[in-house]
């Protein structure tokens, strides 16, 4: 199977790349299942129900989200209709909204997609990795479903290292979001699972992580309250990480950076 996951898309800027590009990517790198982390693609802050429509036009299968989800408030009311649009699991019991959700791709293949949040410098949650154990125990690859990737979204790297290991053998692919620089450290780990710390942002990279420069560094140097941050509106480099899994086992076979357009070098996997 061939998956393809794109970050965290940014703002207009964000957006306008990331819908130009996910039609190609889906040509030409045939893929199966496309999922999309939306959870800024609202001028930097959440994300509405007329994005959502415009990214599964696109081509967009699954889409996923973190701490921002609830910022446009609408979408509080709209996401219990979209099963296919995650927020993190782990959130309390009661939360609307759904954390893991199975997609179908036309070929008849089953694809788990699971949000998770992590806790490190972020809010108190449910333990992730607990969390993440009864889910794999309900997906299992190779045996009721054929694939299960997991959007990680987590401050540091320490801690999607950790949940990366701890899904090993159990999961397709274990990507990290939030941080929105990528990381090179894409890998098969020991035993199978694809992983990447941070698959980098959808946005404007003359920024600081997809937002205005000036304010940060402002914030930084002052501690006075800034302005109100907004996204950075240059060209964007879409980010996004395309893995093949054996359709037997369900783990991965290959893992390929995707980086296109914007300020950041071009990453295409080749055949
Ligand atoms: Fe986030």
């Amino acid at each position: 199977m061939r998956i393809l996951h794109l970050g965290d898309v940014l703002g207009q800027a964000g957006r306008k790349a990331a819908l130009e590009a996910l039609p190609m990517l889906r040509n030409r790198l045939s893929v199966d299942i496309a999922i999309v982390n939306v959870e800024n693609a609202a001028h930097g802050f959440g994300v509405t129900a007329k994005i959502c429509k415009e990214f599964y036009d696109a081509g967009a299968n699954v889409l996923t989200t973190g701490n921002h989800v609830w910022d446009q408030r609408e979408i509080i009311t709209y996401i219990d209709e979209d099963k296919t649009l995650l927020r993190p699991w782990n959130f309390p019991e009661g939360t609307p909204g759904q954390g893991d959700c199975v997609y179908v791709t036309p070929a008849g293949k089953k694809v788990a997609v699971i949000n998770m949040m992590g806790r490190l410098f972020m809010d108190p949650l449910e333990c992730p990795f607990a969390g993440v154990n009864r889910l794999l125990g309900k997906y299992r690859i190779g045996k009721n479903v054929d694939a299960v990737v997991i959007d990680f979204h987590a401050e540091t790297t320490s801690e999607k290292m950790a949940f990366g290991h701890h899904c090993d053998g159990r999961a397709s692919l274990v990507l990290g979001t939030h941080t929105h620089v990528p990381t090179a450290d894409s890998q098969i780990l020991p035993g199978g699972t694809a992983y990447q710390t941070d698959v980098g942002m959808c946005g404007d990279f003359d920024s600081v992580i997809g937002m205005k420069k000036e304010n940060s560094i402002q914030k930084f140097m002052t501690k006075m309250p800034s302005g109100k941050f907004e996204p950075a509106e240059g060209p964007a480099t879409v980010c996004g990480i395309y893995v093949e899994t054996d359709d037997a086992t369900g783990l991965a076979k290959r893992i390929e950076p995707v980086r296109i357009g914007g300020r950041l070098k071009g990453s295409w996997p080749n055949a």
